[in-house]
């Protein structure tokens, strides 16, 4: 039949043929050695033999500040909320987490409540967003959202904790600080500020947005609970704004008061008009000329590092985007970490930040610090006055010479110059990160120790984000987005942690597996490849490409569908989305109770897309099997049209020849 047929038919089957054969190959390969999921999980919330699992509310000592270095000096003074009520441990007008006795904990895959100082408190969608307006038209607690001015409520709660600040600098709403660089302008050196015993350190909390980001109810129900949680629950120690990528260059909005007004008008929900600030690449272009590249994928932390410089009133820094999500307290768990990093000594703190902890393999994080010492034998470890050629480290030396000498004292109780989510790599041993090797403006090049963190977001100091916006206007040296903060805190010897913040996974692997592929082969103590000292080595994250699978099923990662699973069925009950899915079954994390209603344990989802909001730029690698298959068949389908070309010629040839022959 193929023979019957014409030359066109012939090459379209030889094609077809061609891609299936390809498409074959490309799936095998893809499944070839992959690890087969448990089929039962192992962890979900379980209720015990005893009485039916009891429900009560979880106490809220979220603001203890005993133990922190100003404590002494600061007592907060409640803030006013949403409804005109004060925001404190007394009163009801935030929300509340339940404490579920008779019930197990799921446990986590890496990470540990109890070692983050995290509570294992539990919480509905409705107890979560309901006092935030989620679902309002059955709920009795109204606020009248339109007119609540979130910018207005943070700054009186600056105005009334003023005291406790250094500098009490409010939000002045539309107020627009950013402005191009002056021809000339010089930028000053990054000099170290001592952390002062005698004030409160604020924390500015950088959500990022972009234009045509598209708000629904959901959004706004998360931006109010992460401000009430976090500046008005903390008596304004912390602070939130919204950073805007305008991505329209055509607005204008560095030319008049009356055009960056207008595109905070157009682009932001109006009750955070107040607390948004605007950017555009004219911006970037301008103070990093230098820079090869601003767009978001490469150079995220530009806006933040311009944030820095003109915002000197923040000491820290979290960056967040839009699609991360809390299941408790926002303002608790963000300051469980900056209160886990603080106690952290800074002696091997390089090293510890590549370990997924697991407390079933490692023990308590106490020993993991001590095999992580014994792997390196007690020295200090890759930040130990670590020094690169581009420029003189801005951070502390170390107080002694010897790094046996210091019994892990040093650095603790210092806050932490960055707070990473999920652990870092060593760059020159990655195989798979597609921007390993990109750099620029450093004299030892790709050779130069960068250290990468995923994803692009944590909490950074002042003098870190300095750091980096001096070395790019000045000195014209960049990183990409994931590797720069992380890299230049070790380039400067700044403090660099990642508390082991619980992280859940679905489908669930075995664990000694999970310990293995992310880790790395064999006991900690034993890891001792040269350059590479106490530092964990996994295939999943030196190999990702051959794990994509696995990381993708993780509640913390920029590519899992997992989150939005767990938020799916976690929203699906009672909300403004309507439906009852009572009857559901809900991932294994959840627990839902008799009469249906779906509780949460405390972690942190990322990224859960609300609507068609594309991420800001897919910060992901390129699917390079995809793209080599497609390039195969390209190639394939080209062969085929030539072989059909020439047939089709030598065809034509032959009819010539048959003509003359014939003649
Ligand atoms: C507050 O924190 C300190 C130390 O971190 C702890 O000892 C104390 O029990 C805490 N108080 C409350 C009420 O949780
Ligand atoms: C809870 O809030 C309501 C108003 O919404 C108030 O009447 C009540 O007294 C509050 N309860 C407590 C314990 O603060
Ligand atoms: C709150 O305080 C109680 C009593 O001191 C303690 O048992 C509990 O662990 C604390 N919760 C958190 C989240 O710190
Ligand atoms: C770290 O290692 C050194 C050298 O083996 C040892 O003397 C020291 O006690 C260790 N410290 C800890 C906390 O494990």
């Amino acid at each position: 039949m193929i023979i019957a047929c014409g030359a066109r038919t012939r090459a379209l089957v030889f094609v077809l043929l061609t891609s299936t054969l390809l498409l074959v190959i490309a799936l095998c390969h893809k499944r070839g050695g992959r690890l087969e999921p448990l089929q039962r999980p192992t962890g979900p919330p379980r209720p015990g033999n005893g009485p039916q699992p009891s429900i009560r509310p979880a106490p809220d000592n979220a603001t203890n500040t005993s133990g922190k270095q100003w404590s002494s000096v600061w007592s907060r003074v409640p803030c006013m909320g949403p409804r005109g009520f004060n925001i404190d441990e007394a009163n009801n007008d935030t929300l509340s987490e339940s404490i579920i006795n008779g019930l197990e904990y799921p446990r986590p895959f890496v990470g540990s409540h109890e070692a983050v100082g995290l509570s294992q408190t539990w919480m509905t969608a409705a107890a979560r967003y309901g006092p935030y307006g989620w679902g309002d038209d059955q709920m009795e607690k109204k606020a009248p959202w339109n007119e609540v001015d979130w910018a207005k409520l943070q700054n009186q709660c600056i105005h009334s904790n003023a005291h406790g600040f250094h500098d009490a600098t409010m939000i002045r709403p539309f107020g627009r600080r950013f402005r191009m660089r002056e021809p000339g302008e010089e930028i000053k050196s990054p000099v170290i500020e001592p952390q002062a015993a005698d004030y409160v350190p604020r924390t500015a909390i950088v959500l990022r947005a972009w234009e045509g980001y598209n708000y629904i109810a959901k959004d706004l129900a998360n931006l109010r609970a992460t401000v009430a949680e976090t500046a008005l629950r903390f008596g304004a120690e912390y602070t939130v704004y919204i950073l805007v990528d305008v991505k329209d260059t055509g607005r204008n909005i560095f030319a008049n008061d009356e055009n960056y007004r207008r595109a905070i008008e157009e682009l932001v929900p109006r009750e955070f008009w107040g607390m948004a600030i605007l950017f555009d690449e004219t911006l970037l272009k301008s103070w990093y000329p230098n820079i090869k590249t601003h767009g978001a994928t490469y150079q995220i932390m530009q806006p933040l590092q311009l944030f820095a410089h003109f915002y000197p009133e923040f000491d820290f820094h979290w960056q967040l985007e839009l699609d991360v999500r809390f299941t408790g307290h926002a303002g608790r768990y963000l300051t469980a970490l900056s209160d886990f990093a603080r106690k952290q000594p800074r002696k091997q703190a390089i090293e510890r930040s590549t370990w997924y902890y697991m407390p079933e393999f490692h023990g308590g994080y106490s020993d993991l610090l001590g095999a992580v010492n014994a792997s390196l034998e007690g020295r200090g470890g890759l930040g130990w006055g670590m020094r690169i050629q581009d420029f003189e480290p801005a951070g502390p030396k170390p107080p002694v010479k010897d790094p046996l000498a210091d019994n892990f004292e040093w650095g603790v109780g210092e806050e932490a110059d960055l707070i990473a989510f999920t652990p870092c790599a060593y760059m020159p041993s990655l195989k798979h990160w597609v921007w390993r090797n990109w750099q620029q403006g450093l004299k030892a090049g790709t050779k130069t120790p960068g250290w990468m963190c995923q994803p692009a977001m944590g909490r950074a100091s002042r003098t870190l984000l300095l750091a980096v916006h001096h070395a790019q206007a000045v000195q014209g040296i960049a990183m990409h987005s994931e590797a720069t903060l992380s890299s230049f805190a070790l380039w400067h010897g700044l403090k660099l942690v990642v508390p082991p913040h619980p992280i859940y996974q679905d489908p669930q692997w075995p664990r000694s597996k999970m310990n293995e592929l992310f880790n790395g082969a064999g006991a900690v103590e034993a890891h001792r490849t040269q350059g590479m000292e106490g530092m964990a080595y996994g295939d999943a994250i030196y190999r990702q490409a051959d794990y994509e699978y696995i990381a993708t099923s993780a509640s913390f990662w920029y590519t899992s569908d997992f989150p939005n699973r767990i938020y799916d069925a976690w929203l699906g009950r009672g909300g403004s989305q309507g439906g009852d899915s009572s009857s559901l079954e809900v991932p294994y994390v959840l627990w839902k109770s008799r009469d249906g209603e779906v509780y949460a344990p405390n972690m942190i989802l990322h990224p859960v897309k609300t609507n068609q909001n594309r991420p800001l730029d897919s910060s992901g690698d390129p699917p390079w099997l995809v793209i080599a298959g497609v390039a195969v068949s390209l190639l394939g389908l080209s062969a085929a049209g030539l072989w059909w070309w020439k047939r089709r010629s030598w065809g034509r040839y032959s009819a010539v020849r048959t003509e003359e022959v014939g003649k």
